[in-house]
């Protein structure tokens, strides 16, 4: 997958978005102002073979699209309630909620910060303007995820925060449709960015090769593939293998949260979907 930019800001992987932002919504975790027309007509798309899917395979894309929101929504929730993060920089927010959602629940005890390429920050930034989100405390910012440096790379949004005070960086849906040296330089531009605060934690979800096995897996791809012009790159193999890759990225460690161990904290879930995805949680080099 080519993941440059076009002049008008757009790339391949942007439609994925309003797909998942409708998700969010259909499963009352979102805004109606957060969804869009294209959101609602892929899902219409695809729900014949989301229905297949879960009657073949067992499971299909919102089981764990679901599992791998909330987990991220826990962890994170956590961190801010201990009072390690004061600061959240969500990159390729697309029409996630979670920045209005977090913004709305914790107020000016955080600083919501949400990132997208140009023409999705804008949809974004209109859309949370309309809700009435946006304030000191939660805005949104063009970011190019790939970008070594310039006022719309990680580090020159990082310029814009406080690193006396703690910082969540979170990608949600991102990183598989990166080839790996993309994904080797988001992770060790996050973790070096990450040392410059009190304290610093990363979170993305992670999809194993191989996980399911067979039917399950290739299903999974294609799913993960169907609104991008090429394919997706689960990346590892293993726990190992992918614990090992952020702490080479510069990550003090890394624990690949199992959504399935959080079940009893979680609202209902599609276990098959779960078992399907992991959560990251990696804090920066000396953070705890
Ligand atoms: C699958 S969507 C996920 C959106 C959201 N995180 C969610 O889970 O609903 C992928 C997002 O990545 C964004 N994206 C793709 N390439 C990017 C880049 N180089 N920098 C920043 N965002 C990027 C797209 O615009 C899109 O919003």
């Amino acid at each position: 997958v080519s993941v440059s930019e076009t002049p008008q800001g757009w790339n391949a992987i942007s439609p994925t978005a309003h797909y998942t932002g409708y998700v969010w919504a259909k499963n009352g975790l979102s805004h109606p102002a957060l969804t869009t027309r294209t959101g609602r007509a892929f899902f219409e798309t695809m729900r014949p073979s989301m229905a297949v899917s879960k009657v073949v395979v067992g499971t299909n894309i919102e089981g764990f699209l679901l599992a791998r929101h909330l987990l991220i929504d826990l962890l994170l929730e956590e961190r801010i309630t201990s009072g390690q993060v004061e600061q959240v920089l969500e990159i390729a927010c697309g029409m996630s909620p979670r920045g209005w959602r977090f913004a709305s629940r914790y107020g000016d005890q955080i600083e919501y910060v949400e990132a997208d390429l140009p023409a999705m920050a804008k949809r974004k930034r209109e859309a949370l303007a309309e809700i009435g989100s946006l304030s000191d405390h939660h805005r949104v910012e063009d970011i190019d995820a790939l970008a070594e440096s310039g006022q719309a790379s990680l580090a020159g949004i990082a310029a814009g925060l406080d690193s006396e005070r703690g910082l969540a960086v979170v990608t949600e849906g991102l990183i598989h449709y990166l080839d790996p040296d993309s994904l080797s330089g988001l992770w060790r531009r996050i973790a070096t960015t990450l040392t410059d605060f009190r304290d610093g934690v990363y979170f993305s979800d992670l999809h194993l090769e191989d996980e399911a096995g067979g039917v399950r897996a290739e299903a999974f791809r294609v799913a993960l593939s169907a609104f991008v012009r090429g394919w997706v790159h689960p990346h590892f193999s293993s726990e190992d293998e992918a614990r090992a890759a952020l702490v080479a990225a510069g990550f003090g460690e890394a624990t690949l949260h199992r959504p399935l161990d959080y079940a009893d904290r979680l609202d209902e879930m599609d276990e098959r979907g779960a078992s399907m995805v992991r959560v990251i949680e990696a804090p920066s080099a000396g953070a705890g």
